[in-house]
C-alpha cells in the first residue's frame, strides 16, 4: 500500500482499539506494527486489525527507517522515557494521558520536541469532543455571561482486576501509575476546566478515605480550584463510587445562565433560569481518537502546533501535582510554585 505515513503502536491494552480504529479512518497511513511486552497479546491484535508486523522489541522499532511516527498506549511510568527515546529517534510522537507522572520529566519531553523538531501530542479526548467543543464555543459567545464557578466530578468504581494481572498489574505500583484517580481519570475533567474556564491560579485538596486496599494510590480526592479569571470551582473524583453509573460531567454557571453536560449521553444543556432549558445532542468522547489522530497528521504536515501539545498538556498535570502537594502539606498550593522536580 502507498502510504504517507507508517505508524508503530506500542502497548495494546484497553485504549489501543480505539487507537486502531482511528488511525484505520485516517488517510495515507498504515500501521505497520503492533507492540507489546506481551507478544501473544501483540499477535492476536495484529491479526484482528489486519497490522502486517507484531513484536514485543520496542527498540527495535526506533532503528526502523520506515517508520515515523510512535503511538504511545502504555503505563504511565513510561509515557517520558519512551517519548524522549522515540522523538529522539526522528519520530513523531503521539503520546496517551497523562503527559507524564512528574513535571521534571513533562518538561523534558517539551524540550527534545523543541530540539528534535518532531511533534509531540497528547491523545487527550476532551479538546476533540464535540460536546465539550461545543460548550466551549456556547462560553466563547457569551451564552452564560461571565463564569464564576466552576464543578465537576468523575465518580465511578475501577474493578478490581484493573489493578491486578500482568498487563494491568502496574496501576498497583505507585511508582508506575504516579498517581491515582486525580491523575488518571480526573485529569480529564481538570483538561475541561482549562478548556472551559482557562488556567488555573490554585488549588486546596484532600485526599478522601481510603476505603479500596487493594489500590495504592488515592482512590478519593475533593479539589478546590481558584482560576486566573479569579472564578472558582469544585471536583469530586472517586474510584470507589458504588453506583452502576459512571458519572463524569461538568458545570459552568455564570453571570446570564449555566451551562453542562449530562453524565454519559454527551448532551449539553443551557438554562437561563427563565423556566426553559436548552439542549443538544454530540456524540460522546468515547466516540474514538480519530479526530485527534487527523489533527496529529495535520500538525505534521502542516507543521502546525497541536492543541493537546506536550506544553498544554503539562498544564492539566500541574493542577493534578499542585492538588497532590495540597493534600499532602494541608494547604493552598499556587500553580506557580510548582517546579520541576
Ligand atoms: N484517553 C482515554 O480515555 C484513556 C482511557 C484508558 C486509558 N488511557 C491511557 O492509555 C494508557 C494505557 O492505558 P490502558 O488502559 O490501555 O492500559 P492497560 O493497562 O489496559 O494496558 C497496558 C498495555 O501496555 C503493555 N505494556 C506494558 N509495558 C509495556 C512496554 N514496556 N512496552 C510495550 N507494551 C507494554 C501491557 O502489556 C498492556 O497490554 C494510559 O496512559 C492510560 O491512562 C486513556
Amino acid at each position: 500500500m502507498e502510504t504517507k505515513h507508517a505508524v508503530a503502536l506500542v502497548g495494546l491494552g484497553k485504549i489501543s482499539d480505539a487507537h486502531l480504529q482511528g488511525w484505520r479512518e485516517a488517510k495515507e497511513v498504515q500501521v505497520k506494527i503492533v507492540v507489546d511486552t506481551d507478544g501473544a497479546r501483540a499477535g492476536a491484535k495484529a491479526r484482528e486489525y489486519g497490522v502486517p508486523e507484531f513484536g514485543t522489541d520496542f527498540q527495535a522499532v526506533l532503528e526502523r527507517q520506515d517508520i515515523d511516527i510512535v503511538d504511545l498506549a502504555i503505563p504511565h511510568f513510561l509515557h517520558a522515557p519512551y517519548s524522549i527515546a522515540a522523538l529522539k529517534a526522528g519520530k513523531h510522537v503521539l503520546v496517551e494521558k497523562p503527559v507524564a507522572t512528574k513535571l521534571s520529566d513533562a518538561e523534558e519531553m517539551i524540550k527534545t520536541a523543541e530540539s528534535t523538531g518532531k511533534k509531540l501530542m497528547v491523545a487527550e479526548p476532551i479538546r476533540f469532543s464535540p460536546s465539550h467543543r461545543r460548550a466551549a464555543r456556547m462560553i466563547e459567545q457569551g451564552e452564560v455571561g461571565d463564569p464564576f464557578l466552576f464543578n465537576t466530578r468523575a465518580q465511578f468504581y475501577v474493578p478490581p482486576q484493573r489493578f491486578q494481572g500482568t498487563n494491568t498489574g502496574w496501576r498497583s505500583e505507585a511508582g508506575k501509575i504516579g498517581g491515582g484517580v486525580l491523575l488518571e481519570s480526573g485529569i480529564h475533567n481538570i483538561a475541561t476546566a482549562t478548556f472551559l474556564m482557562g488556567d488555573v491560579e490554585s488549588v486546596v485538596a484532600f485526599k478522601g478515605k481510603q476505603t479500596r486496599s487493594e489500590i495504592t494510590v488515592e482512590d478519593t480526592i475533593s479539589v478546590l480550584f481558584r482560576f486566573e479569571s479569579g472564578a472558582t470551582g469544585h471536583g469530586s473524583f472517586s474510584w470507589a463510587a458504588r453506583w452502576s453509573d459512571y458519572t463524569d460531567d461538568f458545570t459552568v454557571f455564570g453571570t446570564e445562565g449555566v451551562l453542562g453536560n449530562r453524565p454519559r449521553t454527551g448532551r449539553i444543556f443551557l438554562d437561563k433560569g427563565k423556566g426553559e432549558v436548552r439542549e443538544w445532542v454530540e456524540t460522546q468522547v468515547a466516540a474514538g481518537k480519530s479526530e485527534e489522530i487527523k489533527h496529529f497528521l495535520d500538525c505534521i504536515d502542516n507543521d502546525k502546533t497541536p492543541v493537546t501539545s506536550a506544553a498544554e498538556e503539562t498544564k492539566n498535570l500541574k493542577v493534578v501535582l499542585a492538588a497532590y502537594l495540597s493534600a499532602t502539606e494541608n494547604r493552598p498550593v499556587k500553580i506557580e510554585e510548582l517546579k520541576a522536580n
